[in-house]
């Protein structure tokens, strides 16, 4: 069987990934350094898929751990999504996004080029878009990142798409993820945040599992149907699918970095979130209005043509499922993992 190495494979995209991998027939190794998971995760993968993925409890910023495990797995390509991933921790201490991201992504390229493993597919974000022209966003939309984490994403393209350009035996594929929701519909794989969550799904989760009391729902003065913003929430399984048609893609788009947006290209607002989850979980979802999150845009929600044209994939997962599925991990995981 042919073998996928996923870095960040404990995480919470990183496991859908590895459900969606090997049900599609590939081996699946983890690399994750439990910096923001746990290792029951990658337990839980094996128990959907009916085999346990090989896991490496390695930092990718480690040089001669990760030479072992690209000796030992000689995987025949790599998803890339170890790193981390919040904007206001990114704000607050930028230098150690920059340092730990960037150092991340190019260990790894360094290690995968000394291997001579030279297929990669790499977690980006629409962060990256900043503060949009236009919605729906295509991928040729002006890019400016409006914190230092996004900036971490746009500068790791950049590293990838030179090191494609430099040597074309590579090929390299960047999926620039919108808003991924749900979870696996067992309920035995999910998001996990450590404290409060700063996202709406999680947070809406925790409120209908009356975990906590009430949604803050940063504002209502939006210029938008509802007074409330508009995001484009994709059900992870979908975007986990996504991984798949891009790792199948990426012989044949040898020699340069292809670009995709994984969306459903449908803006959905707060308060239709919120009526979604009180009916897919049947209890009340209270919430308490506030003044807008300080960086938040109006609308953004993808263009998700290209990724339909060129891998043959579309996100066909509903709002109803993504809050069906995510309440099924949340009911059965109050307390995540742990
Ligand atoms: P996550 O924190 O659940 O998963 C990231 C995983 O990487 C964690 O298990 C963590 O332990 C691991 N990790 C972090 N640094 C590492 C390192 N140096 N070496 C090895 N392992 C390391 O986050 P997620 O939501 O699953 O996100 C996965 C990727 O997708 C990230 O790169 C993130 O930036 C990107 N992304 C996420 C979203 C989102 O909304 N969740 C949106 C766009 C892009
Ligand atoms: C969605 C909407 C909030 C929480 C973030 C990152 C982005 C990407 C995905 C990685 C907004 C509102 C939220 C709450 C609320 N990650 N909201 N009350 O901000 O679109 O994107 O995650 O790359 O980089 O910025 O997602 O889920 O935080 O917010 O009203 O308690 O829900 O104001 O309108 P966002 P989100």
């Amino acid at each position: 069987m042919t073998t996928a190495l996923v870095t960040g494979g404990a995480g919470y995209i990183g496991t859908h990934v590895g459900v969606a991998l090997m049900g599609a027939g590939w081996e699946v190794a983890v690399v994750d350094s439990l910096a923001n998971s746990s290792a029951a995760a990658v337990d839980a993968v094996g128990d959907i898929a009916g085999r346990r993925p090989r896991f490496h409890v390695v930092d990718c910023r480690d040089e001669s751990a990760m030479d072992s495990v690209m000796a030992e797995v000689r995987p025949h390509a790599v998803v890339h999504l170890a790193g981390l991933k919040s904007v206001p921790d990114s704000v607050a201490d930028p230098l150690r996004y920059y340092r730990h991201n960037l150092e991340s992504s190019a260990v790894l390229l360094t290690v995968m080029q000394r291997h001579g493993v030279r297929r990669l597919v790499f977690s980006s974000s629409a962060t990256v878009y900043g503060v949009p022209e236009h919605v729906p966003v295509a991928e040729s939309a002006v890019l400016g990142p409006a914190n230092p984490y996004g900036w971490t994403k746009l500068v790791i393209e950049q590293m990838i798409a030179d090191v494609v350009r430099a040597d074309t035996r590579w090929s390299a594929t960047l999926l620039r993820y919108f808003n991924p929701v749900g979870a696996h519909p067992s309920g035995l794989i999910g998001e996990d945040p450590v404290g409060v969550p700063g996202n709406l799904m999680p947070y809406l989760l925790q409120v209908a599992a009356g975990r906590r009391e009430r949604l803050p729902l940063y504002g209502t003065d939006y210029p938008t149907p509802d007074g409330t913003a508009l995001r484009d929430y994709i059900h992870v399984m979908d975007l986990a699918d996504g991984h798949v048609a891009a790792l199948e893609r990426l012989d044949t788009s040898a020699g340069k970095a292809a670009i995709y947006n994984l969306g459903t290209g449908r803006g959905v607002s707060v308060l239709e979130m919120i009526a979604a989850m009180r009916e897919a979980t049947g209890h009340p979802v209270p919430y308490e209005e506030h003044d807008r999150r300080p960086g938040d845009v109006p609308r953004l929600w993808a263009d998700p043509g290209r990724a339909h044209r060129e891998l043959g994939w579309k996100a066909t997962r509903t709002l109803a499922d993504m809050c069906r599925d995510g309440w099924a991990w949340q009911s059965t995981h109050p307390q995540g993992y742990a």
